[in-house]
């Protein structure tokens, strides 16, 4: 682990605020810097977890603090964005009034002499990602996207409780955009070790009406399900980028799908969406290249061509 880790979350929504909390709640750093417009809102969480820290089992700092502080963080996480309109469905419509805001952070962000890990959350995730590390100046490799790895936890949800199981027992990857072009490797989805294709032609009766066309729809859904009612995803997403912020500062070396720069692989180049990545202290060590069914890798290529879109328009 790092001594003296440091992460700082730039916008404490309701996003930033959970994901602050699991961070506090698993003991992840020695200090948080919660920073946000809303000098008031950033404060009374800070000063509200660090109260909760009393029962915690590791003691660490909570405070609410300024760009400055990030100057020797080890991770910063950028959750801020403008608010999603009420009857949204796709995350793409955020880019243009949530790219000002992006801009400005990850400016302050480098004045301050930052030389870390940027964990993005920022909708629309993949595209903020790119936008991002453009702005930083910094390797590709610091720079990295909550992406889809929230929608594979969803999928093996899905697919775990279709089944009662333990959606831990089910390795499944969604890869590409977080959002409607998203791909799930099929091929490579076990299931207990036993491929999902098996699974779900030797349960027919317990699969019922479950297709893979049925579960990949709840999975993009999800979000939406949650959205609706609430007016905000949190939980989901506040534990699958802690758990991303933990691989980094404790080197774990786990595999995520995340948004990173691919350089090659899958025959793609200079495009930010998400593939199972090996993450370390370094940020994105390496990329990992499943094998791909056909159809499957021709969707990410699509899912990637329509990121790429928009990179012109960012200026
Ligand atoms: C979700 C948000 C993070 O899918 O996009 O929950």
């Amino acid at each position: 682990m790092f001594k003296n880790s440091k992460v700082a979350i730039c916008g404490v929504g309701n996003v930033g605020a959970t994901t602050a909390y699991t961070i506090v709640n698993q003991g992840l750093c020695e200090q948080l810097v919660l920073i946000d417009i809303n000098k008031d809102k950033a404060y009374a969480e800070a000063l509200d977890m660090s109260h909760a820290i009393h029962f915690m089992s590791r003691n660490m700092t909570v405070w609410a603090g300024d760009y400055k502080d990030c100057k020797d963080a080890d991770v910063v996480i950028i959750t801020a964005s403008a608010p999603m309109p009420k009857d949204s469905h796709d995350r793409l419509e955020m880019l243009k009034p949530s790219l000002h805001i992006i801009e400005s952070i990850v400016r302050s962000v480098m004045a301050s002499g930052f030389d870390g890990i940027f964990v993005v959350i920022s909708n629309p995730v993949d595209i903020m990602t790119y936008y991002t590390w453009k702005v930083s100046g910094l390797p590709k490799n610091q720079v990295i996207g909550s992406g889809t790895n929230l929608d594979s936890a969803r999928l093996c949800y899905e697919l775990g409780s279709m089944y009662s199981l333990d959606s831990k027992s089910v390795q499944a990857y969604v890869m590409g955009e977080h959002g409607d072009s998203e791909v799930i490797s099929w091929g490579t989805a076990t299931i207990g070790g036993k491929k999902v294709d098996n699974v779900l032609a030797d349960n027919a009766s317990r699969t019922r009406d479950m297709t893979k066309e049925s579960l990949r729809k709840e999975t993009v859904e999800a979000g939406w399900d949650i959205f609706n009612r609430k007016g905000n995803t949190s939980y989901g997403i506040a534990a699958s980028v802690t758990a991303i912020v933990k691989s980094i500062l404790f080197n774990e070396n786990a595999i995520y799908p995340v948004t990173v720069c691919l350089n090659g692989q899958y025959g793609l180049s200079d495009v930010f969406i998400s593939v199972p990545t090996i993450i370390d202290h370094s940020g994105a060590r390496e990329i990992v290249e499943i094998n791909l069914q056909e159809d499957e890798l021709e969707a990410l290529k699509r899912s990637a061509a329509l990121m790429q879109e928009f990179y012109p328009k960012l200026g």
